[in-house]
């Protein structure tokens, strides 16, 4: 089957073209970082702006990238939530406006699903895992711990109580006076610093359970600079490395936790922090030892973006086998 999908849930606009769920013949991508850098962090209602702007060349991209036209299209994906509102209406409104002209089916999609099964897209470097597996989504909104069982088969194991890791991140490069997206600005610095510098604390690391909480560790490094001004140079770089050390343990501790507990040997890492190039180390060196086969997507599948969405769209598309949309943003039990 040859999908179109479609995400705009945040400030990425994105479409692609994507056949039998796995293979990508496009995934054209139009960013507004460089828009939302200026305030420190996404602001909706420019998002929606922006992607009302951007949606149809983004559209016509893809199409050209592929050497397609909307008329071999046969399905429509598109998120439906978790989102921005008005950033999620300007695709859920272009998707369901193109299958009433085409007379294709389309599905609405939850944004995590795609994030947690991105892994099963084709490429390059990609090896795909087998279910079940583990899947740790690391992004700006969400870290949450799945059991995938198969497409549509989720079991929630944890999740952060307050801050996302990524927002941990942006929260506080913000703090040290560094762009957004403060998790690249963060991940650049601390890869000339030492991450054992500072003792940050490791919040849960004694809980029993698998959530999360970041909001500890970001007032930590607040109370640091309140005490001792923002760092600059090596000093600089070595805060960034420990604050990341921090995160980066908590995650593979509860993650490795999880497989163990779930008798899992398989570890998915995905959303935008998962792009995080000690997380990735670490993740690697640490499951490794542990006997749990690891994978993560290449990087630019990792953000968000709608090739992500391929696999899922092709399930729900089979499934529904109908021309009305319907939204799954409850898919994966989040919304
Ligand atoms: O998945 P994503 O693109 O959007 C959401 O669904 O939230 O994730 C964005 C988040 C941001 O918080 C950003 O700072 C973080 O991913 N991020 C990183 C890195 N690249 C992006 N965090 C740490 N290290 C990175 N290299
Ligand atoms: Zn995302």
């Amino acid at each position: 089957m040859l999908v179109m999908t479609i995400e705009s849930s945040c400030d990425e606009t994105s479409v692609a073209l994507i056949e039998d769920g796995k293979r990508i013949l496009a995934n054209a991508v139009a960013s507004q970082i460089p828009i939302h850098r200026r305030y420190g962090g996404v602001v909706p209602e420019l998002a929606s702006r922006n992607h009302i702007r951007d949606i149809h060349q983004v559209l016509n991209e893809a199409l050209d990238t592929a050497g397609l036209t909307l008329q071999d299209v046969e399905g429509i994906g598109v998120t439906a939530g978790p989102g921005l509102v008005g950033s999620l209406l300007v695709g859920i409104e272009t998707a369901r406006a193109l299958a009433f002209a085409l007379d294709k089916p389309c599905v609405g999609l939850n944004h995590l699903e795609g994030h947690l099964t991105a892994v099963l897209l084709e490429g390059d470097r990609v090896q795909n895992p087998t279910f079940p597996y583990l899947g740790l989504i690391v992004s700006g909104g969400h870290t949450d711990l799945y059991v995938v069982r198969g497409l549509g088969d989720y079991e929630l194991l944890g999740r952060t109580r307050d801050d996302a890791a990524g927002e941990a991140f942006d929260k506080v490069a913000k703090m040290l006076g560094q762009p957004y997206p403060g998790g690249v600005a963060i991940d650049r610095l601390a890869s000339t610093g030492n991450p054992k510098a500072l003792d940050f604390p490791r919040p849960m690391w004694t809980r029993k359970n698998l959530d999360f909480s970041f909001s500890g560790l970001k007032t930590a490094v607040a109370q640091h600079l309140d005490a001792h001004g923002i760092p600059e140079g090596q000093a600089l770089s070595d805060l960034c490395a420990s604050f990341q050390e921090a995160i980066v343990d908590v995650l593979l501790m509860k993650a490795l936790t999880a497989c163990k507990a779930h008798n899992l040997t398989r570890l998915v890492l995905s959303g935008g922090v998962a792009c995080n190039s000690r997380l990735r180390t670490r993740a690697a060196q640490d499951c490794n030892a542990q006997n749990v086969e690891l994978f993560v997507a290449p990087p630019t599948l990792c953000t968000d973006n709608a090739a992500m969405l391929g696999p899922i769209a092709e399930h729900y598309l089979r499934q529904e086998g109908s021309t009305h949309f319907v939204g799954h943003a409850i898919r994966a039990q989040s919304n």
